[in-house]
Order: structure tokens, then C-alpha cells, then sequence
């Protein structure tokens, strides 16, 4: 967080408070859309410097991982709430309290003291989901977990970097230290502009979280044809072509597969790609085989709030709920496109079973022939990665 410095003159009137309460009260005005206000906010706050941007926007993102608490403390007032925030933060009470009467000074000690679900600013329902699939004390952990900022990781794009250790010499020369993690991945060391770099125009790495990386590993390394179906912007479908599988990128989103396209072209590999219908797998595809079908299904993004923390305010047990039911009709989709002795893997960056294994139980129970022959899980609070689900599942020849 901000220096002491800094913490004070967000606490005085001027432009960092000024910008910053009013771009807080603008994001929680419409929260459906508070991801994108904020990023269009900072990036048009002329007016701050970048030492002034950078202490509005690490306040405000801790307020999305605080508001419900300090809510429940100060009032609704966004000053309070703002104030509050910098208190928890590390501002002496004594300079909140020159700015506003408030119970600042016990602040932390009653906000540590709060339910979990208003400590961490999440929907009641969905605290209470987390406490009940893994027990108290890990469900803390991943709150816990999951209001940190989450590291930057590279993958090493091989087709253009050679080996991962010429990507890590030759970000060193470019000022940027990282360190190895998982097969093929860096994780880079304090802040640094990565996609600014030469090696990345130069398509040597792609931003990509440990966790997703370790998802590619399960599929592993290829020759075969593999539908990504869908692939979004491909984060997967780039770390899958570069390692040697003939990929089909589809999705819903045309602007994703463009930028798909973009990234592919820059990274020196060759994906086939095509927009779907929401309902329908079309004729062209629906007569292909694929020998593994990935279903890297849309879901609530509950492990990856680390990222996207404003996704707290998306959740409720009815979207969960429909989203569930849509992860189930992809999944059948996906296994309808898997060719004989081929593996149809399903993944979420969601932690809640209800998107995991109860759509893949409901799925082989369905479908006699198919099971799951491989899962995996991975954690923020015990990996230090997004929370990734993944399972493998194989058919046997008589379905
Ligand atoms: C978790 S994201 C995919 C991330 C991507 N695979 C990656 O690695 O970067 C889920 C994707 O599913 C897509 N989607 C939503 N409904 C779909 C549908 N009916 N058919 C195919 N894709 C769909 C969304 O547009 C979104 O891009």
C-alpha cells in the first residue's frame, strides 16, 4: 500500500480524495459494470500523477475487498467508507479524525472482529457456500488468499522464446527479474510493464496465471487436434498450439477471437477459429472429431477474485445456478465433438463444487461410458495460484 505520505493526502481535501471518492461512488453506482468504469476512471484521471493514480486505484481496490464491512462500521457515507479504508490501510486515525468525527481509532480492531462475509465483502450466501465445502478455517484462508494482489506470470511461448531460460535472460536484459514456477512459467518480481517489453511484441511470452498453465500441462504435449470450444481471447488455445496440437478456437465472442487471432500471429502459431451461435453447435463443426475437446466453461470466477475482485458483486446463488446449467449444456456439447479414444476436459476458474464436480457428476451420470479418469484443483491460499478446477474424462468405446 501507499506510503504514509501518500495514505495522508488521500485523507485531505484535494485531487487523490476528490477523484478517487467520486470514481468509487461512480463504479458502485451501476457495480454490473464497475470493472470497466474503473479501468476507463483511472486511465482518464488526467489530473493525478502517477504516484496519485496509482494510490487511488490501490484504495479503491481495497475498498471492493472491505466495503461491506466498513459499511457495516462507518455508514454508508463514501467519505466515511473512503476514510475507513485508509485507516485499515495504515493511516494514523488521528488524521481521519481532523478530517470527520468517526470511531476511527479502534477501526481495525472492530473491522477484524466482523463476520467473515462482511470482512471480506462477500454475498452472505456465498461465504457461507465456501465455509461449508472446505471447513472454517481454510475458508478464511482463501478469503484471506484471495483479497491479495495476485502475482504476474508469464508463460514462455516456446515457438518464439526457444527455451524458457533465454525468455528469463532476455527479460533480465530489458530490467525485468522473474523467477520459474511450474513447467514453463515466470513469475515476475515487484511491477514492471510486461507487455511494454520488446520480448513480448516479439510474441516470446503471454501473461498467463500458473494455475491456467497447469490446465495445458494436464492436456499435455501434442500432434493431435484439439477443439477449444471456448476459448475466449486464447489464453489456452496459444499455450496448447505452442505445444505442438492442431488447434480449433470457437467462441460466442467475435472480439475475443479477434484478439485471439492477433495473439496467435504475434506468437507465430496457427489456430484455426470460428464464432458460434449461444445455442447450437453448427453443422460444419458438429460433423468434425476432435482427439481432446477442452470446455474451459464460463462460470463465477469465485477463484480468480484476486484478479477480478469486483466479481464479488456479480455472484448470487441464482447466477451460479444458471451458469451451472449452461456448464452442463457445454459439457454435452464438448463430448458430442470428442473422436473415438479422445478426452473431453472440463474446467472452470471457479472454487464452488456446484460448478466443478456436481456438473460433472450430473454429466456421467447422465452418459453411461464416459468418467472421469483425471481430476485436478488448484488454490490461491495453498498454491499461490487461481483457484482452477479440471477434470479429465474419458469414454469407453461402447457409448
Ligand atoms: C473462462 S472463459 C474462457 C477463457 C479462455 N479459454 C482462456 O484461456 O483465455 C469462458 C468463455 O466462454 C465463452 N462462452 C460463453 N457462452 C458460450 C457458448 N454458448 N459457447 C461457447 N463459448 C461460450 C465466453 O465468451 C468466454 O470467452
Amino acid at each position: 500500500m501507499s506510503s504514509a505520505d501518500g495514505l495522508e493526502r488521500a485523507a485531505r481535501p484535494g485531487r487523490t480524495r476528490g477523484i478517487g471518492v467520486e470514481l468509487w461512488e461512480r463504479a458502485t453506482a451501476d457495480r454490473s459494470r464497475a470493472g470497466p468504469t474503473l479501468s476507463r476512471g483511472l486511465r482518464e484521471a488526467r489530473a493525478l500523477h502517477s504516484v496519485e493514480r496509482r494510490t487511488v486505484q490501490e484504495v479503491i481496490f481495497g475498498l471492493i475487498r472491505t466495503e461491506r464491512g466498513l459499511r457495516a462500521l462507518v455508514g454508508d457515507d463514501p467519505l466515511d467508507v473512503w476514510l475507513g479504508q485508509l485507516v485499515l490501510s495504515g493511516l494514523d486515525p488521528s488524521v481521519a479524525t481532523e478530517e470527520r468525527p468517526g470511531p476511527w481509532a479502534s477501526l481495525c480492531e472492530r473491522f477484524e472482529a466482523l463476520p467473515t462475509a462482511l470482512r471480506h465483502s462477500v454475498p452472505d450466501a456465498l461465504a457461507e457456500r465456501l465455509e461449508a465445502q472446505l471447513g472454517g478455517e481454510e475458508a478464511e484462508a482463501f478469503w484471506q488468499a484471495s483479497d491479495r494482489r495476485a502475482p504476474m506470470v508469464l508463460r514462455a511461448h516456446l515457438r518464439r522464446a526457444g527455451t524458457r531460460q533465454r525468455l528469463e535472460e532476455r527479460l533480465r536484459q530489458e530490467g525485468i527479474e522473474t523467477t520459474p514456477v511450474g513447467a514453463r512459467g515466470l513469475r515476475v518480481e515487484g511491477r514492471a510493464n510486461v507487455e511494454g517489453s520488446r520480448a513480448y511484441r516479439d510474441g516470446w511470452f503471454e501473461v498467463q496465471d500458473e494455475g491456467s498453465q497447469r490446465l495445458v500441462d494436464l492436456v499435455g504435449d501434442g500432434g493431435g487436434t484439439v477443439l477449444d470450444l471456448c476459448a475466449g481471447a486464447g489464453g489456452k488455445a496459444l499455450a496448447l498450439a505452442d505445444r505442438g496440437h492442431r488447434v480449433v478456437a470457437t467462441d460466442v465472442r467475435p472480439r475475443a477471437l479477434a484478439e485471439l487471432e492477433q495473439r496467435a500471429k504475434r506468437g507465430g502459431v496457427r489456430i484455426e477459429t470460428l464464432l458460434l451461435p449461444d445455442d447450437a453447435v453448427p453443422a460444419t463443426l458438429a460433423r468434425r472429431r476432435f482427439d481432446v475437446v477442452l470446455v474451459d466453461a464460463p462460470c463465477t470466477g469465485t477463484g480468480v477474485l484476486r484478479r477480478n475482485p469486483a466479481d464479488r458483486w456479480r455472484w448470487s446463488p441464482e447466477r451460479t445456478s444458471e451458469l451451472a446449467a449452461l456448464q452442463g449444456t457445454l459439457l454435452e456439447r464438448g463430448a458430442s465433438l470428442v473422436g473415438p479414444g479422445g478426452r473431453l476436459v472440463y474446467a472452470t476458474c471457479s472454487v464452488d463444487r456446484a460448478e466443478d464436480e456436481d456438473v460433472v457428476q450430473a454429466f456421467v451420470d447422465a452418459h453411461p461410458g464416459w468418467e472421469v479418469a483425471q481430476s485436478v484443483r488448484t488454490w490461491p491460499q495453498r498454491d499461490g495460484t487461481d483457484g482452477f478446477y479440471a477434470c479429465v474424462l474419458t469414454a469407453s468405446t461402447s457409448r
